[in-house]
Parts: structure tokens; C-alpha cells; sequence
């Protein structure tokens, strides 16, 4: 079983829409997997096609059985532990990390089972929950936009998570314009600055409005775009370095 959390502090970097297209990649090619959805919002979860009626909060407050809150998605091989609003409270909370990477590791333990990848979508913020999230996780792939900001935020990360391993973060550009030259010259000068970035950039795509529409990650409902193929082509990347 192999655990990839999504994160970045940076907000509406592409995070949720990563996650459920490797995710549907890696289902489509026979592995069993589980979006974890972290985020209160629970976008994962609705673009996955499951409506949630159970408070995730209670997994992590009470410990209750993870099986009762994986629902099965339309798509074969492929299920998610759905959110919701409850979630709020579990980012508010003053657990420390090392309860919430000890519950997330033993999760992870119990899912091997019946998965073989676990994606973890995570919320915009770093709470001390979210840290020991990641903390159970083997790499932490990290949407950066072209922008300093989004950079700034990935190194502020890297900074405080002085513990993970270089080879764990799996920093890729994402929402990338080649019609606008700040774009072109951020890709230039900026982007050779991360000498872990994977080598698959994702355009900026109006498909993924559409999968917004469709309701359903772009690989599925348009497998022929290429902002699906930029998606298959991250995950044969991901695949490799999580060894699947
Ligand atoms: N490559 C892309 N091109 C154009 N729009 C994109 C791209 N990727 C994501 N988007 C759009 O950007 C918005 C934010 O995407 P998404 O929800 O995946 O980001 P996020 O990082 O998960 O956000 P949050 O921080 O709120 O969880 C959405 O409207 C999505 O459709
Ligand atoms: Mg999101």
C-alpha cells in the first residue's frame, strides 16, 4: 500500500482536480485505490459522484470504523472516504500531530487490505493535523502554479516539514499558459530553480471547467483532451515514483 498526500498551502492551485484525475488514472490501470478526502469542503468527494451523510470528524474524534464512510465511486477500482462540513472541527482541534499521523498511519495499515494507493486530498492550510497526515505518507506531490507566490508557499512548506526527505516531494507546474509571456519566462527562470520538479507540466485548460460541468474527472468523461493527457502523463511519472 502505498499513501500520496496532495498538498500545497496555496489555495485553488489545482490540489482537488489533481487528486480525483491520478486518482481515476491509477483505478483505470488496475490499482485499487482511495481518495481520502480532507478538505471540509468535500470537492473530491462531490466530482467523484458520492454524496456524504456520515461526519468524518467522528473517524478522528472517536475513532469509528473508516469502512462505514468509503463510499464506492461509478468507477471500478476506485472509492473515497467522503467529507464534509464536520471536518472543520478536526482541523480546529488542538490534537497534536503525532495523534494524527499515529490514526492516519494506522488507517493506512487497516486500508492495505483492500488498497493498494491511498490519495490524501488536502485542505490549503498546515495545521498540526494535516502534518501528521503527511507525515504518514511515502511522497507529498505539491501543484505549483506559475506564480512567486505559489513557489514561496511550496519553500515555506519545505521549510517547516524539515523532516521530510527531499525524494518525498513531488513539486509539479500546473495551470501553465504558453500564450502569456510572464508564463514563458516564469517556466524559464523560475521553474529550473526546483531541481525536484517533475517533468510534466499541465496546461491552463478550459476542460477543467468542463469536468466541473460533467461532474466526473477528465479522464473519464473526456479521456481525448489534452488536459487529460497531461493527467495520464503525470500519473506514469507519480506511478514510477511510488513504485506501484
Ligand atoms: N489546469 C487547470 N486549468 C484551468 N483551471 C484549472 C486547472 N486546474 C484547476 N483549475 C480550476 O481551478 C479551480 C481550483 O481547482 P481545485 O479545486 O482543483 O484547486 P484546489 O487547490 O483543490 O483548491 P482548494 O485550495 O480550494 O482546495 C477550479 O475551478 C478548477 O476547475
Ligand atoms: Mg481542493
Amino acid at each position: 500500500m502505498r499513501a500520496l498526500a496532495v498538498f500545497q498551502l496555496k489555495g485553488g492551485v489545482g490540489k482537488t482536480t489533481t487528486a480525483v484525475n491520478l486518482a481515476a488514472m491509477a483505478a483505470r490501470s488496475s490499482v485499487r485505490t482511495l481518495v481520502w478526502d480532507l478538505d471540509p469542503q468535500g470537492a473530491a468527494t462531490w466530482l467523484l459522484g458520492v454524496e456524504s451523510d456520515r461526519k468524518q470528524d467522528k473517524v478522528w474524534s472517536e475513532g469509528k470504523p473508516i469502512g462505514r464512510f468509503i463510499h464506492k465511486t461509478p468507477y471500478d477500482k476506485l472509492d473515497v472516504l467522503a467529507a464534509d462540513i464536520s471536518l472543520r472541527k478536526f482541523h480546529q482541534s488542538v490534537a497534536d500531530k503525532k495523534t494524527a499521523r499515529d490514526s492516519a498511519a494506522s488507517a493506512i495499515d487497516r486500508l492495505g487490505e483492500d488498497y493498494e494507493l491511498v490519495i490524501f486530498d488536502c485542505p490549503p492550510i498546515l495545521s498540526p493535523q494535516i502534518e501528521g497526515i503527511l507525515q504518514a505518507c511515502d511522497r507529498i506531490l505539491v501543484p505549483i502554479e506559475p506564480s512567486v507566490l505559489s513557489i514561496r508557499a511550496y519553500e515555506q512548506s519545505k521549510e517547516h516539514l524539515d523532516w521530510v526527505k527531499k525524494k518525498q516531494w513531488l513539486p509539479f507546474v500546473t495551470q501553465i499558459d504558453r500564450r502569456k509571456a510572464a508564463h514563458v519566462q516564469w517556466a524559464k527562470e523560475q521553474a529550473p530553480k526546483l531541481d525536484e520538479l517533475l517533468p510534466i507540466y499541465i496546461g491552463h485548460s478550459a476542460s477543467a471547467e468542463r469536468m466541473l460541468e460533467m461532474q466526473a474527472p477528465i479522464v473519464e468523461c473526456l479521456p481525448h483532451v489534452p488536459f487529460a493527457k497531461n493527467y495520464s502523463a503525470l500519473w506514469e511519472a507519480v506511478k514510477d515514483h511510488l513504485k506501484l
